[in-house]
């Protein structure tokens, strides 16, 4: 079979919780593990404008919920993990399809369906304090889906109108202008069931029930206490099913687990051994990645590097992606004769780049060639692919600056060691050719 893409967005509204955590990133990391699947990740970021104004909460969010899926075991080298506003690509895709989308179809969507239904009930304008990005959200979506050629969107229930949506502009646009679209498809996976909250029902951050994933542990054993529970005693049967306890457990829990202590509920374990129980499971489970959590969050400019990587991994599809479609539609070269449906190739300007590998001894490396393929700069081993492309962040990140060359110890960026400058190559070589990257790219 063909190989499938599979994508799917995060709002950056909010803190990650233990239901983002289950249901959504744990099992989409366990999914980019799967053969003959490319996974698409990336921060929406633009979708949070929609709701969140207060912009140190989107920067918040952004941070955390990047730290998240990285802590959690995401490899960005084994996936597209990128910022949705890094991709300019997106919002003019968003302006091709709000083109042919149908207006009668967006007055349909649900959300903003909702908004004007409420409005209406308080005797309001129907469009009072509704935003037109609220309006426009699903075009934006539909461009986040098809720039990429999704197969598989993974999605809530409450998303996969969208999904139908994306699928009628991209046929709208197939019928206008040719065969440029995949046709994707909502993936809703009824076995990761939707973790309840502190009061039972879904947890949420609307319902202000949820357990931060990398709360505190101190912090997290009081939320799992305050986990409301009927009144039964200790030693009184209490029934595993339907218990939202039990059901936090079992999500987190082997079998073996799952099954011990339904016997114990069965058996009659008291509400405070049962929550002790669960404190531990979920904590032991978090603790190892709160652990790099916290490491994360302490270095945002990592976290900018790697973000910053994922943006030039997606762009090398969406730049010449959005050329093709720009000519679809008649945004074209005027040197192009106008009857021609002749393709002109995108402009590609040369410039140095950075070659990624592994040797045999298990070692990563990288190098840095000019534009004209000749080697400029060869790394030192490191113990893993991120390390290498952290620092490959920072060197892209100094624009050139900060080099220095220290005999017989090689090439540094301040007081880190890079590597060895190939024989005949000048510091000023590799810093021009840095520059001149920084300056091609965003
Ligand atoms: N709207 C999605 C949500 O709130 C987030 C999202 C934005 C998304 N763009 C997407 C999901 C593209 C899947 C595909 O959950």
């Amino acid at each position: 079979m063909d190989t499938q893409r599979v994508l799917t967005g995060i709002t950056t509204s909010g803190t990650p919780h233990l239901g983002n955590y289950a249901g959504a990133i744990r099992p989409a990391i366990a999914a980019s593990h799967r053969a003959g699947v490319e996974s698409f990740y990336f921060l929406a970021d633009y979708h949070a404008l929609v709701k969140v104004q207060d912009p140190l909460r989107v920067q918040r969010s952004t941070l955390e919920i990047a730290a998240s899926w990285l802590a959690a075991g995401l490899d960005p080298n084994k996936v597209w993990f990128y910022r949705q506003s890094d991709i300019p690509e997106i919002p003019e895709l968003t302006w091709l399809l709000t083109c042919v989308a149908g207006k009668g179809i967006l007055n349909r969507a649900h959300a903003y369906k909702a908004a004007v239904d409420r409005n209406v009930a308080e005797g309001e304008d129907p469009d009072a304090g509704v935003n037109a990005g609220l309006f426009m959200y699903p075009v934006l979506m539909a461009a986040d889906i098809l720039m990429f050629g999704a197969h598989q969107v993974p999605v809530g229930r409450d998303q996969v109108q969208h999904i139908e949506m994306a699928r009628d502009f991209a046929a709208r646009f197939n019928h206008l202008y040719g065969d440029h679209f995949v046709m994707p498809s909502a993936v809703i996976d009824e076995s990761v069931a939707t973790l309840p909250g502190l009061d039972g029902r879904k947890m949420s951050k609307s319902y202000d029930n949820t357990i931060p994933l990398f709360a505190p542990s101190d912090q997290m054993r009081k939320l799992i206490f305050s986990i409301v529970t009927d009144s039964l005693p200790p030693g009184a049967r209490k029934r595993s099913e339907g218990s939202a306890l039990f059901q936090l457990y079992q999500a987190f829990a082997s079998e073996e687990q799952a099954a011990a202590m339904r016997q114990s509920y069965a058996d009659g374990i008291g509400w405070g051994d049962a929550k002790q129980a669960l404190f531990e499971l979920i904590d032991g489970t978090v603790a190892p990645m709160r652990e790099r959590y916290e490491d994360l969050m302490s270095r945002p400019i990592e976290i900018e590097a790697v973000l910053h990587e994922g943006a030039i991994k997606a762009r090398r599809i969406a730049t010449p992606f959005i050329a093709e479609l720009r000519h679809a539609v008649g945004l074209r070269d005027l040197r192009d004769g106008a009857a021609s449906t002749k393709k002109v190739a995108p402009v590609v300007r040369k410039q140095a780049s950075f070659k990624q590998y592994r040797e045999a001894d298990g070692r990563f490396f990288f190098k840095l060639i000019d534009a004209e393929g000749r080697l400029l700069l060869q790394s030192v081993g490191h113990a893993s692919a991120r390390d290498v492309g952290q620092l490959i962040g920072r060197l892209r990140a100094s624009a050139g600056e900060g080099l220095r060359h220290v005999e017989n110890l090689g090439l540094h960026l301040g007081e880190e060691i890079l590597g060895e400058l190939a024989a005949d190559v000048a510091v000023e070589e590799v810093a021009g050719a840095l520059a001149g990257l920084a300056e091609a790219t965003p």
